[in-house]
């Protein structure tokens, strides 16, 4: 289990979950990446994940706020009916091709789909969960225990996080085996790194002494700017071997690509010519490679 977590906000994180979740659910044989069954968790009252699969937040089902009241409840639960399997997923992402397209007779290209991508949904409702928690014993462990059952299912769980350190967050790294950081690549960005290490030390030696840190991932780097040269270099010298080889170049077709109806390194062909979905997918072979190397 991976949580993507930055109290920042608009640092990239949502982007990171939604396209390596996508890259590493495919698979590429080239870069030496197996297919994984993959659940995309999303921990985000605003549910931008849903969005960014084109699915209709007033269609869903139950969400990640009715799977918490359930663990609250003390049940056992099956996470199936909280689930949009890949079938569904493919639907909304066509839906949402088609809405951007209107004027395309063939429709959405084959390789607009998932296989084997899942994603437990947010909504708003989620927000007022963090004060029902607060009251509980043990309430740091209950998206672990929410989870339980879809660790068998699925090879790879990818938390998506608020921008807080709230308990939603804690929630997230306690249920986590591995932490990806996102970071920005501007001024202040390191600025709260020392915020959030604190908080990854303090999970680790009270709730979660085997999250361990997979890597720090540098987001929206404008090539060619001084700004963006001088944060890279300095959190390599602050964070050496811990910051991942890619870096994610800043570009408007990453930020548009959920428009037509999923993230950038599934909605573009061939990805050698869209920089974005070729970093996404660089990034993707750079959190295989760790996996495997901790997993060997
Ligand atoms: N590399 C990028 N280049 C340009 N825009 C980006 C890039 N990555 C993300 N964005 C956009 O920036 C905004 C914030 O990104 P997001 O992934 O939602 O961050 P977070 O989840 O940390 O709040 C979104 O509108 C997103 O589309
Ligand atoms: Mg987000």
């Amino acid at each position: 289990m991976l949580a993507v977590v930055n109290h920042k906000g608009g640092c990239g994180k949502t982007t990171t979950v939604t396209n390596l979740g996508a890259a590493l659910s495919l698979g590429s044989e080239d870069r030496g990446i197996k297919p994984r069954k993959v659940l995309i968790v999303d921990l985000d009252p605003r549910g931008n994940v849903a969005t960014t699969f084109g699915v209709d937040k007033n269609a869903l089902g139950p969400t990640m706020n009715g799977l918490f009241q359930a663990v609250i409840d003390g049940s056992r639960i099956d996470i199936n009916p909280f689930v949009i399997p890949p079938e569904q997923l493919t639907r909304w992402m066509r839906k949402a091709w088609k809405r951007q397209f209107p004027n395309r007779s063939r429709g959405p290209p084959v390789s607009h789909k998932v296989d084997s991508l899942s994603l437990l949904p947010a909504d708003l409702d989620l927000s007022g969960i963090e004060i029902e928690l607060a009251m509980r014993i043990g309430r740091e462990h209950r998206l672990r225990i929410a989870l339980e059952g879809a660790m068998e299912q699925f090879d790879l769980i990818i938390i998506d996080t608020p921008a807080s350190l709230g308990l939603l967050t804690v929630n997230a790294l306690t249920a986590a085996d591995w932490l990806l950081i996102p970071i920005q690549a501007e001024f202040y960005a390191l600025e709260s790194m020392g915020q959030l290490l604190d908080t990854l030390r303090k999970v680790q030696s009270r709730v979660n002494p085997s999250l361990k840190l997979l890597g720090i991932s540098m987001t929206m780097v404008q090539t060619g700017s001084n700004l963006g040269k001088m944060v890279g270099d300095s959190a390599l010298r602050h964070f050496g071997e811990r910051i991942l080889r890619t870096s994610i170049p800043r570009s408007v077709s990453i930020a548009e690509a959920p428009l037509s109806g999923g993230p950038i390194a599934l909605t573009t062909s061939p990805i050698e010519r869209h920089p974005g979905s070729l970093a996404y997918w660089d990034l993707a072979s750079d959190v295989n490679s760790r996996f495997e190397l901790a997993y060997s």
